[in-house]
């Protein structure tokens, strides 16, 4: 007995002088101290011994064991330590991680190609604020109060004067009022309307309005920049028409359509601006002569056009943020 006890802990020595991680730990403690180890093994051996010699094995037994359990604990230890430093080090060797860089949002993208062709065109850019006054948003534009034309524009009112913007039109006021004339200008901008969400229709938008106003500005002036602009726009091939239209601020009015074919559907007629000869009560309230000068605006919906340039059939998809709809432009 005293001899298989000794095998055993020589053996262990050796066993143990091999591990070096925690599983080749687990391994020798299971092949010596687990249910079927080998202690368990020497135990039962120990019980068939005469009761004399019981005592002197059992002891030495026990110790043996004691012993094999204490220098398991001890190195499982030290390699628990040792793996926690190791941690506190940054391997320099490994592959770094990929980063995501942003991109830019499709209808920025939408929007800074608008303006590029509208700044070859002669145009400059100005900008105003979303939160407007009721004055610049409707009176001073020729919506009297209570004119039922303040109905085609559901709006957000934040106190009774002051209101979200429903269109981009005030800021003709602001750019008029603080300068003198001649003036040639887009102004892109964020505009809200208390619309039902759909595939169609969003409470935000954007709209790029525009602004000439000089001596002897003309009608056929507006159709031709138009022309211009959405020939570079969606193509020299581009189907266009004008179409009679009202608004308070132009006289006349007109809305462009293009002609679109979405895959697999009919085409059809889509209306993409409004636009006209800017009224002259727009330009006495700002102070301008309407006999001295004359001019045109226009207000072209920004997501209705990527929509169509880029075969997109949701307008939900520019407001959601999925990245994955995002990183296809
Ligand atoms: N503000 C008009 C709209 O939002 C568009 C427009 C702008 C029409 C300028 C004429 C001139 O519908």
């Amino acid at each position: 007995m005293q001899q298989k006890i000794k095998d055993v802990s020589n053996q262990f020595e050796k066993d143990i002088a091999q591990v070096e991680n925690l599983n080749s730990l687990e391994e020798v403690r299971i092949k010596y101290l687990s249910k079927k180890g080998l202690f368990v093994k020497l135990f039962e051996e120990f019980k068939s011994l005469p009761k004399e010699e019981m005592p002197k094995f059992g002891s030495l037994l026990n110790q043996t064991k004691n012993s094999v359990q204490a220098s398991i604990d001890a190195l499982r230890d030290k390699l628990e330590k040792s793996g926690k430093e190791a941690e506190k080090y940054i391997d320099l060797t490994l592959p770094g991680k990929d980063v995501d860089i942003g991109s830019k949002h499709i209808l920025i993208q939408t929007l800074d190609e608008m303006k590029s062709i509208f700044k070859s065109l002669g145009f400059s850019v100005y900008e105003g604020p979303e939160l407007e006054s009721d004055y610049n948003n409707f009176e001073a534009l020729n919506f009297p109060p209570d004119h039922p034309a303040r109905d085609m524009q559901d709006t957000f009112f934040v106190t009774e004067d002051f209101l979200l913007r429903t269109h981009t039109s005030p800021v003709q006021i602001r750019l008029m009022k603080n300068g003198k004339p001649p003036f040639r200008a887009i102004m892109p901008g964020k505009v809200y309307r208390n619309e039902a969400i759909s595939a169609k229709s969003y409470c935000l938008f954007h709209q790029v309005e525009g602004l000439y106003i000089d001596k002897n500005v003309t009608l056929a002036e507006l159709k031709g920049t138009l022309i211009a602009f959405v020939k570079q726009f969606f193509g020299n091939d581009v189907k266009y028409r004008f179409r009679p239209s009202f608004f308070p601020f132009t006289e006349p009015s007109a809305e462009m359509d293009i002609w679109w074919e979405p895959k697999d559907k009919p085409g059809r007629w889509l209306e993409i601006l409004g636009c006209g000869m800017v009224d002259p009560n727009v330009l006495e309230n700002v102070g301008i002569d309407p006999e001295e000068w004359v001019g045109y605006a226009f207000g072209i919906g920004v997501e209705r056009n990527a929509l169509r340039k880029y075969g997109i059939d949701d307008i939900r998809l520019f407001f959601d943020n999925d990245k994955r709809f995002l990183t296809q432009f």
